[in-house]
């Protein structure tokens, strides 16, 4: 499978594609670099990859229901630092996973509440660097939104070799405006999920990205369960999980769990998520006699 993965991407450099299909996936977008995205997460199945997730705490994984329902926990691994799926990146580790936690007003037939929790045999080590845990909060409509993931890079296309990301547009879904096919309240629901495309057609939350952080892009086959996230106050946050898309073109919509809405969930099932430690130097307690805390 992995010699088949680079003759592809060799055999696609050589011809040319055009820009689009050239510089990345996701559709469109960039290629991610170790330390720029550590908390996001390749999800295998018999050592391929099919799904992304990102890092909730040491022993738990956040992905969606549609990636892991059905599956069965002993066949999946999730890699962490990892950028290249064919090279050994120097931080990767790849875990067992224990169970398969899928919140249970999951819907399978439209999607709604797609979220699951990977518990993992064994502890991630954090090295906060290349590998972190990454915090999550409710959507911020005015700031700029990127989706990361080892998703196919064309339509019909393979999983990437290398993570991608790209930025998208965050889009007004109304009764009257849906997320693109995504018809409101039989495939979208409004309170629980997220629609984004960088279709200029569709309606927008905010203006649409101008002086862009990343390269635009939209996610495609294999992206599902990856992060979608926003910079709040300098820290990375994650704020929907891909669920579905359209398509892997420029106009394609991406539907996101809303990942705030199940604050509750997460708590209950995988606890509190860790916290940072201190980046300070400690300070010497001065009571503290030799030899003793
Ligand atoms: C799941 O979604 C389908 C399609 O919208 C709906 O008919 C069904 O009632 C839903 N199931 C539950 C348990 O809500």
């Amino acid at each position: 499978m992995k010699s088949v993965l680079l003759l592809v991407a060799v055999v696609c450099s050589v011809t040319g594609l055009p820009a689009l299909y050239d510089n990345g996936r996701i559709f469109g977008g960039g290629t991610a670099e170790s330390e720029q995205f550590p908390y996001v997460v390749s999800i295998t199945e018999n050592d391929r990859h099919f799904c992304g997730g990102f890092i909730y705490s040491t022993r738990w994984i956040v992905t969606t229901a549609s990636c892991v329902v059905g599956k069965t926990a002993s066949k999946l691994k999730v890699v962490v630092g990892q950028v290249s799926a064919i090279n050994a990146d120097p931080n990767e580790q790849t875990l067992a996973v224990y169970t398969i936690t899928p919140v249970p007003q999951y819907n399978s037939t439209n999607q709604f509440n797609d979220i699951a929790l990977l518990k993992l045999t064994a502890d991630i080590d954090f090295d906060y660097v290349n590998v972190d845990f990454v915090a999550y909060n409710e959507l911020d409509n005015n700031l700029p939104t990127v989706v990361m993931g080892w998703g196919a890079t064309f339509q019909g296309g393979l999983e990437s070799v290398n993570l991608h990301y790209g930025e998208v547009t965050l889009n007004l879904v109304t009764a009257t405006s849906p997320c693109g096919p995504y018809a409101v309240n039989e495939e979208f629901n409004l309170a629980t999920m997220i629609c984004a495309s960088n279709d200029p057609a569709a309606s927008t939350l905010a203006p649409p990205p101008t002086a862009t952080l990343s390269p635009l892009g939209s996610p495609c086959s294999y992206d599902e369960g990856s992060p979608l996230v926003q910079v709040m106050g300098d820290v990375p946050t994650v704020v929907g999980i891909l669920s579905k898309t359209d398509g892997c073109s420029e106009n394609s919509y991406g539907v996101y769990t809303r990942v705030s809405i199940f604050y509750s969930w997460l708590l209950n099932t995988a606890g509190p998520q860790p916290i940072r430690p201190t980046t300070e130097a400690p300070t010497t307690p001065t009571t503290a006699l030799p030899g003793r805390k």
